[in-house]
């Protein structure tokens, strides 16, 4: 496994990487992440591998996605590890740059989905997306990746992304990795390392409230008793307070209304203590 910390580093690499074979051109696959990995980051190396000739992962912890300084201090860090992982797995290239590579002394250019990136969770966490979508292009051209795979965790991440490549014809495939979950249904995240043992048993709430939405889904409901459904459900786990509960079309995350006639992407954001989860569903009738 190569690690490349610089541009020129990662450029050499990608383009040996991609040549390599006397058969033709080698299908590179890309993972990027933040780091602090987990088995869920790991399940999309996997799809990488499974949909690509070579995998190369990032490692970059994006300071201008982060709306709060003490979520980026306090965010996890252990390059040892995750290299360890990255190894394990069989990943052939690592790129683990600095905030000055990805972000050159004078940098100015972003990179935004103007409505996508401001609704739903992007509403609350302004410029948050911007930050995302900023990295993931510079990202884009330094790994020139074939094909790339995000979490469908971070569902409106995804959408983010897969708008802007077809918006900018980036020349990249990419793929959506379903959700990884632990034992009990608690979706895989780097942020369950911090909760406390009693608020992780009472995290359970998320899966199990989006299990029983999608029997109420398919037993028909409006979109109003779906969403009271939801909110009484997480109301009654007291170390749970709802944050964000939204009901919205796939892809283009419009809010629905009414009787459920058609799939329904549920997002919901849920507090416990000083952390904040997520998780989603899209549920069909
Ligand atoms: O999903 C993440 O870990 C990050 O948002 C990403 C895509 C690596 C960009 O920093």
């Amino acid at each position: 496994m190569q690690i490349c910390r610089t541009v020129d580093e990662m450029r050499a690499a990608t383009r040996a990487v991609k040549n390599a074979s006397p058969e033709g051109a080698k299908r590179l696959g890309f993972v990027p992440t933040m780091g602090a990995l987990h088995d869920g980051h790991m399940s999309l190396v996997a799809q990488a591998q499974e949909n690509a000739d070579a995998v190369a992962v990032s490692i970059f912890v994006n300071p201008t996605q982060f709306n709060q300084p003490a979520d980026l201090d306090s965010y996890p860090r252990d390059d040892a590890r995750d290299l360890a992982m990255l190894e394990a797995a069989g990943v052939d290239l690592v790129f683990l740059p600095d905030v000055e590579t990805i972000y050159p002394p004078g940098h100015e250019t972003i990179v935004e989905t103007t409505r996508l990136a401001n609704i739903l969770h992007g509403a609350v966490r302004p410029g948050h997306f911007r930050g995302v979508t900023s990295v993931v292009t510079r990202l884009f051209n330094i790994v020139q990746p074939d094909v790339a795979v995000f979490g469908e965790k971070d569902y409106q991440q995804l959408q983010v992304i897969k708008r802007m490549v077809a918006d900018l014809h980036m020349p990249v495939e990419i793929l959506a990795g379903p959700t990884c979950r632990e034992a009990d249904g608690l979706a895989m995240s780097s942020r369950n390392q911090r909760l406390s043992a009693e608020d992780r048993a009472a995290a359970v709430v998320l899966s199990q409230t989006l299990n029983a939405a999608a029997v109420l889904v398919k037993s028909g409901t409006s979109v109003e008793d779906l969403r009271d459904m939801i909110a009484n459900s997480i109301d009654a786990e007291p170390r749970a307070s709802l944050q964000g509960l939204d009901t919205v079309t796939p892809e283009t995350l419009e809010n629905l209304h009414g009787a459920l006639t058609q799939s329904v992407a549920v997002m919901l954001s849920v507090q416990f203590s000083d952390v904040l989860l997520i998780d989603q569903k899209v549920l069909t009738p």
